[in-house]
């Protein structure tokens, strides 16, 4: 079960010291940062991705500061990969104590322009992929005592927005997804879903560089933003560090915008 009350750390307390975590979609981006983090927080970490390179650099760099790791090549949309990346990730550190539901294909397609692959392989790897690696990870973590699931939606899957019809969808789906979760695997397991606005990170680049109008897509994004900026990777990775940790011990079923305030608008 998880842990009631939380008795606040001393100063420089590890806050995920001698749990588990595997992070999906951790070669990269958001999922990197969070790695590094909780793995700097005490973490022995499971690096899922199917950017190879990526994840080793995740792993080398978690090494490098004294951490443990393991790379785990795994194709999330593929249920096979779901259930052998936590079969490896239980059977080199014995247990899970946070899964992070991190990785996501983004393509963006009005309805009409949207294929069948292209909405077959969303919803995949955005929704049915946490179906899965939850139905695969959460046996293990009740065998060991419990404890958090955190999932990925997106600004995307709480408010409507041109042209995301297949991502936005399967983003929404998650959300409600999550809050199954917590009704249902409470008080062992808690689950709650960060839901990112616009992030800099390299799939965001791509998105970015690919727009003609670059400066005008960015003034459309920033204008009435109230914190003004991008966020940063960092900025997911500490919240998901909250929701991994203790310091959350009396929070599921969450959505947590991470959006510069984006959501407070609509
Ligand atoms: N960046 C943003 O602005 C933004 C906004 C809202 C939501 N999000 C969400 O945040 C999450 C992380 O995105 P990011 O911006 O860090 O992107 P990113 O592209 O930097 O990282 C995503 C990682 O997921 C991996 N991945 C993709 N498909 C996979 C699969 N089938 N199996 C295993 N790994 C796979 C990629 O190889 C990559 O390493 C995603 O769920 C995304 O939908 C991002």
């Amino acid at each position: 079960m998880n842990p009631v009350p939380y008795h606040p750390a001393e100063p420089g307390a590890l806050l995920l010291d001698g749990k588990v975590a595997l992070i999906t979609g951790a070669a990269s981006g958001q999922g990197q940062a969070a790695a590094t983090l909780f793995a700097a927080h005490g973490a022995r970490l499971a690096v899922i991705d199917i950017n190879d390179a990526g994840a080793a650099e995740t792993v080398r760099d978690i090494e490098a500061r004294g951490g443990e790791a393991v790379a785990v090549h795994a194709d999330v949309s593929l249920r096979a990969d779901i259930d052998r990346m936590v079969a490896t990730t239980v059977e080199r550190f014995g247990r899970i104590d946070v899964l992070y539901n991190n990785a996501a294909v983004q393509m963006s397609g009005r309805l009409v322009e949207c294929t069948e692959d292209e909405w077959d392989l969303t919803i995949a790897t955005n929704l049915s992929a946490i179906f899965w690696a939850c139905r695969a990870a959460v046996p293990h973590m009740l065998a060991t005592g419990g404890g958090s699931i955190i999932n990925t939606a997106s600004t995307l899957g709480l408010i409507g927005s041109e042209g995301f019809a297949a991502y936005g969808a399967a983003k929404a789906g998650l959300v409600m997804l999550t809050k199954q979760l917590a009704v249902e695997l409470g008080p062992s397991v808690r689950a709650n879903v960060i839901a990112p606005g616009s992030i800099d990170t390299p799939r965001f680049r791509k998105v970015l560089d690919e727009n003609p109008d670059r400066d005008g897509f960015m003034k459309m994004l920033l204008g009435n933003l109230p914190l003004k900026r991008l966020g940063t990777a960092a900025d997911i990775a500490a919240v998901a560090l909250f929701l991994a940790s203790d310091l959350s011990a009396y929070t599921s079923g969450a959505v947590v915008p991470v959006d510069g305030g984006l959501a407070a608008l609509r």
